[in-house]
């Protein structure tokens, strides 16, 4: 077990075993318990949670579109309704089970609906093993911005089961393993050298890994949870890689997992980094080489850079007119508060594309 603040990770098989026994501590109360899903993860990762945990077979089911694209307040609202159509009160929880989207969107909706109901989140793919279902953000996208409401809160508990990532698609596990090379580069050198071995099908691996990732985090997170200054350093790739998640959504067709953005905005902050002196180039191409390894080029063209520069100059991170960055300082360790000119942050796109062999027009 993971603790980090009030909120206990539980961790392996043995999660369900805590799962019940808080359920159970809660039974002379009078409430409902609801649990929200997906269309995929009501199909993959229901059966498998009301079979080992069978006191939630009464349990309400509300189901949601996936998609980052339903990530907005009129999902909410559709939850809001459900919740207040059926008279819950403040002793009713919510059992966030799915990816980041899930606990992200479920957190909010429990946090707001009547002032607060609790809520339990049980992760159900790398990226919210690794990183979203920790930590206390919830909230929904506005307009195309990412993640533009929300607030800060803690599920009651985590239950990570690692079994539920068998049936992830390979895409989705790779657009998670994006959170967790960041986790590496921006706090522990080590950990990036165990990573670029960890194996897909070595499931022991895999769970060692999003052990340490969870550590990680909640580390940075436990010292500074309302992200003040240190939380920041989370936010590494996340500047550009946000800006294109965002740009992306707002194209018809063209589906871009909030992973693969992730991955190419490293791509494009580790180059920004050696380009203040930050880290070498031995350092880039041990970063970028691997990066490439993984994830296929995501084209976007030069026309497209002041749309991108747009999104980042909405970004909550920034102070006054400039564009805040996440940096590295080397591998393992980064800095925060740091800014670039604009002709640098294109200069990185420029980076990117060629990197892949790919025209820049
Ligand atoms: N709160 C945070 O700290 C934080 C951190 C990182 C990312 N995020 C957010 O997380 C979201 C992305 O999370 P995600 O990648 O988990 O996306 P997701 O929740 O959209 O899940 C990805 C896909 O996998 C499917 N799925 C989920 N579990 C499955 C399973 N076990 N088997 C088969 N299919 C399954 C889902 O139905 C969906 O189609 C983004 O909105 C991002 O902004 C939040
Ligand atoms: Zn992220």
């Amino acid at each position: 077990m993971v603790q980090y603040g009030d909120c206990p990770i539980h961790i392996g098989k043995g999660a369900f075993k805590k799962l019940k026994d808080h359920l159970k501590n809660r039974q002379n109360k009078k409430y409902g318990i609801f649990i929200l899903v997906d269309e995929n993860t009501g199909k993959y990762c229901l059966p498998v949670l009301l079979n080992q945990v069978s006191l939630l077979k009464n349990a309400e089911i509300i189901e949601i579109e996936s998609g980052e694209e339903h990530k907005n307040i009129n999902t909410c609202i559709a939850l809001w309704n459900i919740l207040s159509g059926k008279n819950v009160n403040r002793d009713a929880v919510l059992i966030n089970l799915g990816g980041g989207l899930i606990s992200d969107l479920g957190g909010f909706v429990a946090t707001t609906f009547k002032r607060g109901i609790e809520f339990i989140n049980i992760p159900t793919t790398v990226l919210a093993q690794a990183d979203a279902a920790t930590g206390g953000k919830t909230g929904v996208d506005l307009n195309l911005h990412k993640n533009e409401i929300g607030v800060f809160k803690l599920p009651s508990m985590v239950i990570i089961y690692p079994d539920f990532l068998k049936t992830l698609s390979r895409r989705d596990f790779f657009s998670g393993f994006a959170e967790i090379i960041k986790h590496a580069l921006i706090a522990d050198a080590n950990y990036w050298k165990k990573i670029r071995q960890a194996q897909r099908t070595d499931e022991k691996g895999m769970l060692n890994v999003i052990r340490q990732s969870i550590v990680i985090k909640s580390t940075i997170v436990e010292k500074d949870p309302l992200e003040k200054g240190l939380r920041k350093i989370l936010n590494f790739g996340h500047t550009i890689g946000h800006a294109l998640e965002s740009h992306f959504l707002g194209k018809p067709g063209v589906r871009l997992l909030h992973g693969e953005a992730v991955a190419a905005g490293i791509i494009c902050e580790s180059y920004i980094s050696y380009q203040a002196k930050k880290i070498s180039q031995v350092e880039l191409n041990q970063i970028t080489s691997f990066i490439c390894s993984l994830y296929k080029h995501i084209p976007f063209k030069r026309k497209e850079e002041k749309k991108l520069i747009q999104f980042m100059q909405h970004d909550k991170k920034n102070r006054g007119a400039d564009i805040n960055f996440t940096l590295l300082a080397a591998i393992g360790k980064a800095e925060i508060n740091k800014t670039c000119s604009v002709d640098v942050i294109k200069a990185s796109f420029g980076f990117y594309h060629k990197l892949y062999q790919m025209s820049y027009v």
